[in-house]
């Protein structure tokens, strides 16, 4: 029989009235699936929580009765920076558009991109000098903007085009800004942030209608169907999209949208990825001398190609051990849109429903000694006995992040190239905080001394 109130925390008269993220999120919601397990309910600034922990419930919602939830009103504001894009529409739009996109993020598809992406890692590192220490969490974002900048709009960000690096970079860091309550009304006072902000919105909007109005140009001026022509980058692609049913093909501020979204939603989640990666490596020599063992036996002094990550499980190991201790997105939530029976509760409808890789990824009953970076587990029969949703830093179902694919392809091969040529070291004394905004990055950045390795120099 199904009660109303699962276990949770007795919130304080503050904090039924407004949302007050708590002081350190992270553990905030560890203490909270510690202390009162699976299902914990909480109220806070008006709403109804439910925190889920449990696999099994958090495949439910996102897989099985995933009709039964929105992404929800957290989504409108940033709907003013990406639209009606994959990551902020809902329903008929974003089934629509999911179906449009999905092949342009096919394996064999993306799979043309691994040369971009190792030749702007294999670009960064030449820059390295050896012995000096950088921001770890800045050069990683800085790699991933120019891959992304390459792989979607066929533009080499960091050398010819510094108009849209600016534009990219401002938007970008304004982002989370614009997430700000109130930031509607914020844009309209004189806050230089939030104008500049807006600004660069402006310009890179102009910027992508200019790129997508001169391939529509391409494209019609070149005999046969009116198509764009396809260039192999993501806009090209977009263009070219067409429903196999219906015809349908996008129309230019979709195409603006989808590629503003493809352009947030990837390249921090895989910088922060990296940097967590390197953060890691560097507390566990054992496995740096693995990593650079396996980077040598298989590479033979050559750069990475796509057709060596089936060669390096090792790497993969240590990408996918750093994405359970730090799951760059942290937190994933939806909106019940109605009653929803949760094992032994009824959430009551318009519950939002929390679910977290980074507690679930650090309970001790699926991961032994979860504290621990250890790569080794992931064993193929330790991966084929967890159950489904115990490791989930993609999220699941329908709205499973569309670039899987690619973000593993580009942590591997990044990381590979990388490790080829360097050792890096934490600055002594740097401190290491997690800072969970809407990703997981690191409060004071990540300051790592770069060591070149004598033996493949
Ligand atoms: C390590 C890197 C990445 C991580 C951890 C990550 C994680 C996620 C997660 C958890 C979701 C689902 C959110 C939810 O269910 O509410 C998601 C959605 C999405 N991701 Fe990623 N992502 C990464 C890289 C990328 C890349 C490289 C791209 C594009 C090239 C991308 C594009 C998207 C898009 C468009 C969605 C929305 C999908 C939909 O709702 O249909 N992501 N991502």
């Amino acid at each position: 029989m199904a009660t109303l109130a699962p276990p949770g925390p007795r919130p304080s008269p503050l904090n039924l009235l407004i949302y007050r993220p708590a002081r350190d999120p992270l553990a905030f919601f560890t203490n909270l699936a510690r202390q009162y397990g699976d299902i914990v309910a909480y109220k806070m600034g008006g709403e109804q929580i439910m925190f889920v922990n449990g696999p099994q419930h958090i495949r439910d919602i996102l897989v099985t009765h995933n009709r039964l939830f929105i992404k929800g009103r957290g989504l409108q504001r940033s709907k003013r920076l990406l639209g009606e894009g994959l990551l902020t529409s809902e329903g008929a739009t974003h089934l629509r558009q999911r179906r449009l996109m999905q092949p342009a993020f096919h394996r064999d598809r993306i799979a043309a991109y691994g040369d971009t992406m190792v030749g702007y890692a294999d670009r960064l590192q030449q820059g390295w000098r050896d012995g000096t220490t950088y921001d770890i969490a800045h050069e990683m974002m800085r790699l991933t903007l120019a891959i992304a900048g390459k792989t979607l709009f066929d533009v080499d960000v960091e050398s010819q085009a510094a108009d849209v690096r600016a534009a990219m970079n401002a938007v970008m860091e304004s982002f989370w800004l614009s997430m700000l309550p109130f930031a509607d009304v914020l844009e309209r006072l004189p806050v230089p942030q939030l104008r500049r902000a807006k600004a660069a919105r402006a310009k890179l909007d102009a910027i992508i209608y200019g790129m997508i109005a001169e391939r529509r140009a391409e494209a019609d001026s070149s005999p046969g169907p009116p198509r764009a022509q396809p260039r192999g980058d993501l806009l090209s692609m977009l263009l070219a999209a067409q429903d196999e049913t219906s015809g349908a093909m996008m129309s230019d501020q979709q195409v603006r949208d989808e590629a503003m979204t493809i352009l947030l939603a990837g390249h921090e989640t895989t910088a922060n990825a990296l940097m967590w990666t390197w953060y890691l490596v560097s507390t566990a020599p054992d496995v740096e001398a693995r990593l650079h063992e396996e980077v040598d036996r298989v590479l033979q002094g050559r750069p990475p190609g796509v057709s060596d990550i089936g060669a390096l499980p090792y790497v993969e190991r240590v990408v996918t051990e750093a994405m359970r201790l730090y799951p760059p997105a942290w937190l994933i939530g939806r909106r019940a849109l109605q009653d929803y029976a949760l094992g032994d509760y009824v959430a009551p409808a318009r519950s939002i429903m929390v679910m977290s890789p980074y507690v679930l990824h650090r309970d001790a009953r699926y991961f032994a000694n979860p504290e621990r970076f250890d790569p080794d587990r992931w064993t193929p029969e330790f991966k084929a006995a967890l159950p489904p949703f115990a490791y989930f830093p993609f999220g699941g179902g329908p709205r499973r992040c569309i670039g899987d694919s690619f973000a593993w392809m580009e942590l591997v091969l990044v990381v590979a190239t990388i490790a080829r040529r360097w050792s890096l070291a934490l600055e002594p004394g740097h401190p290491v905080e997690t800072q969970p905004v809407v990703t997981l990055r690191a409060k004071h950045g990540m300051r790592m001394k770069v060591t070149r390795r004598t033996a493949t120099a």
